[in-house]
């Protein structure tokens, strides 16, 4: 499973690169908003498309998804169609990222304008990554629509599951991969009993009827559900910065250093 990082924070970026075990990055526009404004904050000038340039060159050739805002297909497709235009050239693996149905709570019409437009798009050669995907099927009709990646929302499942539930949680709280049960019953959103079970029925759809797209795993919360969206069949997991730094961390790995630390003679440290 190759790992990308979730983030807009270029010296985030930039260092998981460093570390050789990123393999690209995702963004969303919460998540470019946060990193402009904190560096408005700092007083610094920059524009934004001079700030994506960069994310783009610190990727060195490795995806990297940028979504587009617009609410229907045809702003989608146009938006894509620039966004690739303009910044190709900085990183030959951009992909357009779309949600799958870009209509917003209540509202009705718009169903299958993310599909659309990532058909439209898939025709002119233009790699998709479809997000906001909450159920396998819609993984399944952007698959089918041309979508080089899907994104299933891990997290975001299992924050609902506990919400809708009454029960407190903190964010990089683990859900269990099996799900929660309350007064004998498994919780569940329409089948799905955890985002890792998002990950794994779609992975085995797409692996029953030889669906190339790939899964990002995305909206993962903490070390355990990365792992645990490799073995559900994730072919990416793209996590924030914090989640990557846990990849790396276990206690006993800290006590055994600094116990091996000690224990090392001068002579050997001299030899070494
Ligand atoms: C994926 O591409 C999204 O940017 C992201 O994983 C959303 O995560 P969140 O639910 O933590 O906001």
């Amino acid at each position: 499973m190759k790992f990308f990082l979730d983030s807009a924070i270029l010296p985030e970026i930039e260092f998981s690169f460093r570390t050789g075990i990123c393999d690209g990055v995702t963004m969303n526009p919460s998540l470019v908003k946060k990193a402009v404004e904190e560096l408005q904050a700092k007083g610094e000038k920059i524009t934004l498309e001079l700030y994506i340039r960069k994310i783009l060159k610190a990727a060195k050739g490795s995806p990297v998804s940028i979504e587009v805002t617009a609410l229907d297909a045809k702003g989608m497709v146009m938006q894509g169609k620039r966004i690739y235009k303009n910044f190709k050239a900085a990183n030959k693996n951009l992909n357009i990222k779309i949600p799958v149905n870009p209509c917003f709570p209540g509202e009705k019409g718009k169903e299958f304008d993310g599909i659309i437009a990532i058909k439209e798009l898939h025709k002119a050669k233009i790699p998709v990554n479809c997000t906001l995907i909450f159920t396998p099927e819609q993984a399944l009709a952007a698959a089918k629509a041309g979508a080089d990646f899907v994104s299933p929302f891990c997290g975001r499942i299992d924050d609902l599951l506990r919400k809708e539930n009454g029960i407190q949680f903190g964010k990089e709280d683990y859900y269990p991969a099996k799900g929660l049960s309350k007064d004998g019953n498994v919780l569940e959103d329409n089948g799905i009993v955890s985002g890792v079970d998002l990950v794994k029925q779609t992975a085995e759809i797409f692996k029953t009827h030889g669906i190339k797209s790939r899964i990002i795993a995305a909206s993962v919360r903490n070390a355990r559900q990365a792992r645990e969206c490799a073995i559900a069949g994730a072919d990416i997991c793209t996590m924030p910065f914090g989640v990557l730094k846990e990849i790396a961390s276990h206690r006993l790995t800290q006590e055994g250093m600094k116990k091996f630390t000690e224990d090392a003679p001068e002579e050997y440290k001299k030899m070494v």
